[in-house]
């Protein structure tokens, strides 16, 4: 049996340091590659994120808005690389509509997000109507966290929801 005395034996072992080297720079090479972008952006000062507050709901509600609105909306001003032009910004939305607090309130069940949100534990989509894109499901929590955000990203603007 030749294949025995030869795959445990030398030509292996210099394979396998060979491969190992070469899995070390390129880690070093991507670590290199990840770092310097970053280091630009601290230097910016756009790596540090928009000022929210740290914990609770706002803050809880901006990673959530940044995870599933910031594909269409840009949803803070400091995040201007997000969103598309063809969707309203939350700050647009605040600033021009009257009446942005029950359409915040309401955006579940207002196009186009019913096409791709679902609220955790509703029906299921019918399999004639699939999602477009891939499908999101929110928790109430989520969306009141969500909510808690927008009020606070309004109050920042000086148009605070009215009592
Ligand atoms: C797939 C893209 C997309 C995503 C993701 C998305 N939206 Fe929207 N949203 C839109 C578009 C497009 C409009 C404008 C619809 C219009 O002009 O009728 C809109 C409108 C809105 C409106 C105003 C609705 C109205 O009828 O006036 C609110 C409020 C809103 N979005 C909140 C959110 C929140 C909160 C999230 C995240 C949980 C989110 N959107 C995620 C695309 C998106």
């Amino acid at each position: 049996m030749p294949f025995h005395r030869v795959l445990p034996g030398t030509p292996s072992r210099p394979f396998r340091r060979t491969a190992l080297r070469s899995a070390v720079s390129l880690a070093l090479s991507l670590a290199a590659a990840m770092a310097a972008p970053s280091l630009s952006l601290a230097a910016s000062g756009a790596a540090k994120g928009p000022v929210v507050p740290q914990d609770g709901p706002v803050r809880s509600g901006y990673a959530l808005s940044k995870l599933h609105c910031a594909r269409c909306h840009i949803i803070h001003p400091d995040d201007r690389f997000t969103g598309h032009a063809s969707t309203p910004s939350f700050m647009i939305m605040i600033d021009a509509l009257e009446d942005w607090p029950e359409r915040f309130d309401t955006f579940m069940g207002r196009n186009p997000h019913p096409a791709h949100l679902r609220l955790d534990g509703s029906d299921a989509r019918p399999d004639n109507l699939p999602a477009t894109i891939v499908e999101v499901i929110l928790t109430q929590q989520e969306i009141e966290d969500i909510l808690a955000y927008v009020d606070y990203l309004a109050k920042e603007q000086g148009r605070p929801r009215p009592d």
